[in-house]
């Protein structure tokens, strides 16, 4: 069992909520073992995004680029969704409306079972040609060197660089669910890249109960209604534990 108080007001606005957005950033996918980028181990601490996460990085040095990225999908097939995920993933049988809105391109959420995921920065299974568009998203061949579409140009992974738009459609649907959310969970993500962080602002805007899970204090965490600090793979699933006691399978 978990020692974790609830308020009395946080279940209630949890009961009374029909439509759960979590919008998840590198802090979810921390305990399965895959690095964040910011804090303490962070990525960014050690290496350089300008020269790994931009697409002029990705012209210079495409051989480079693709091995930092191999080397995360290595990480990333070794690990599994932790009790974080399967808690969000556990709410679609108590609540008939949940998104998931993540930053992260680690395909956890959907392994995890989660069915309406928004993913704001690609996912790294997915890649494509910078010429043509064409996807491709089988194993690539690396055995002549970073991998060619048929029409010459060269493969990219299907992730969102620094300076990059991020996909139209994903962000507009994310924003629609923020909008409309009743509440409104930020979760793992130390919300400092913009657009995706606007997302707090516009739920917190519409009126959204606002509930942040975060080993630490971030930057939304004066606006937001209620924090809980700790591990999101014990705080979610404490979380659905108490709506269970109150909830039957939808
Ligand atoms: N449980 C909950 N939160 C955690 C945990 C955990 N076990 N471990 C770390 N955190 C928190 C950290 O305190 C931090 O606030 O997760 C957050 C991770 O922040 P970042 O590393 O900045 O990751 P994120 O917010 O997802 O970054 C946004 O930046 O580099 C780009 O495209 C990349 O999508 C990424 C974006």
């Amino acid at each position: 069992m978990s020692n974790i108080e609830f308020s009395k007001e946080f279940i209630n606005k949890l009961l009374e909520s029909k439509r759960i957005v979590f919008f998840t950033g590198a802090g979810i996918s921390a305990e399965s073992g895959i690095p964040t980028f910011r804090g303490k181990d962070g990525i960014w601490n050690k290496l350089k995004p300008e020269e790994l996460a931009n697409f002029n990085a990705f012209l210079r040095n495409p051989q480079m680029v693709w091995e930092w990225y191999n080397h995360r999908k290595k990480i990333i097939h070794e690990s599994k969704p932790n009790a974080g995920h399967l808690a969000i993933a556990e709410f679609e049988k108590y609540f008939d409306d949940v998104t998931v809105v993540t930053q992260n391109i680690d395909n956890l959420h959907r392994r995890a079972g989660s069915e309406r995921i928004y993913e704001l920065h690609g996912n790294i299974e997915r890649n494509y040609c910078i010429k043509c568009h064409t996807y491709y998203n089988e194993e690539l061949d690396f055995t002549e060197g970073v991998p060619k579409c048929k029409c010459g140009g060269l493969i990219r992974p299907d992730v969102v660089w620094f300076g990059e738009f991020l996909p139209a459609d994903q962000l507009e649907e994310s924003e629609k669910a923020s909008i409309r959310s009743d509440i409104f969970f930020v979760v793992g993500t130390s919300a400092v890249v913009y657009p995706a962080a606007g997302l707090v602002y516009t739920a917190k805007r519409s009126g959204s109960y606002l509930v942040e899970v975060n080993i630490e204090e971030t930057e939304v965490s004066s606006i937001v209604d209620i924090s809980f600090f700790g591990e999101a793979g014990k705080v979610l699933p404490a979380i659905i534990e108490e709506v269970k006691k109150f909830k039957r399978n939808i």
